[in-house]
């Protein structure tokens, strides 16, 4: 199996600071670098290498990894004066992991594949809790050799790795996943905010729904953050409403009918301009409450 000698990881966000976290404590060399350098210092402190130069973490490792926001925020740290296509070279590979559009991911393969740069989109299921523990899923895109070659650190940090099919098929299959999930998230804030409003028990409706085969972690987990107003962010809701405009996208290029997608696009966005952006995506049951009456 190929070893990989060393990980740059560009965006020490939420994401990004758990694969470094987990890489480093599987013995993958790594090193990470943030816009805002501040942001970490809990890495510095627990021995974990940042760079504050981003020529300097390009220059250093044969894998980069990115984990931005969206498609414009990557594609910006792209082509950046001192960005990645300025340090974009045959023996490096690209691994794209943030949640991007579509489109943005076959441009940035296609520019990345022009210098020589292997690209991989690895896009991801699981959250900043699923990594210390390796329970990301990776949806793999590209070609099957360049995901060999990075292999190794996609097993550090994911206990299933699916390969899709050719550049854009993760990005793709990412997408998918999280229609499904706004599906899910949307149907239990609807259940218990419809149940609250006609006078029942939540405890009691959970009761039901723990017991029958309607149960699942998702609403495991989220019941009780809705319940209890607690929505602490693991995913924020500002980046489920970007998912969702993204698969927008999507259906239009492809032609796929998805009215409950636009549905629940705007439902987000309301919940993003009523300033819910930054708590976690769950918290679109509080637009719901809202708009119930007398609530
Ligand atoms: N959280 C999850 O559960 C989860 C799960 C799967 C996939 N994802 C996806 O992973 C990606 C990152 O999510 P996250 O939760 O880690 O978000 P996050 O904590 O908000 O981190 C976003 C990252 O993007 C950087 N960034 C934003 N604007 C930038 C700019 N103009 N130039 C350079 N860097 C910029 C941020 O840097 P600053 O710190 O300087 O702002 C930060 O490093 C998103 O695409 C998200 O959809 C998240």
């Amino acid at each position: 199996m190929a070893t990989v000698a060393s990980v740059g990881i560009i965006g020490g966000g939420r994401m990004g600071q758990a694969i470094a976290r987990r890489l480093y404590a599987q013995g993958i060399s790594v090193q990470v670098w943030n816009r805002t350098a501040e942001r970490l210092q809990g890495l510095v402190a627990e021995g974990i290498p940042v760079a504050s130069d981003l020529p300097d973490l390009l220059r250093a490792h044969p894998v980069w990894i990115t984990v931005l926001n969206d498609g414009p925020v990557t594609r910006s740290v792209w082509s950046m004066p001192g960005g990645m296509a300025e340090y974009a070279t045959p023996d490096k590979v690209w691994l794209q992991m943030g949640s991007i559009d579509y489109p943005t991911t076959l441009a940035l393969a296609h520019e990345a594949r022009r210098r020589g740069l292997r690209f991989l989109d690895a896009p991801v299921l699981g959250g900043p809790t699923d990594i210390p523990a390796g329970r990301l899923i990776v949806m793999a895109g590209g070609d099957e050799e360049v995901l060999e070659a990075v292999r190794p650190v996609l097993e550090a940090l994911s206990g299933r790795i699916v390969p899709m099919g050719p550049v854009g098929t993760g990005t793709l299959a990412k997408l998918t996943s999280n229609l499904l999930l706004a599906h899910m998230v949307v149907g239990l804030a609807e259940w218990l905010s419809f149940g609250q409003q006609v006078g029942l028990d939540p405890l009691h409706l959970w009761e039901v729904v723990k017991h029958s085969k309607l149960y699942n972690l998702v609403f495991e987990a989220k019941f009780a953050a809705m319940l209890e107003e607690n929505f602490q962010p693991s995913f924020a809701l500002q980046w489920m409403a970007k998912d969702l405009w993204n698969i927008l996208e999507a259906a239009r290029q492809f032609g796929a009918y998805a009215p409950v997608a636009h549905t629940m696009a705007v439902l987000y966005q309301a919940a993003q301009n009523h300033g819910l952006g930054e708590d976690d995506y769950s918290a679109v049951y509080q637009v719901l409450r809202l708009f119930s009456r007398g609530t």
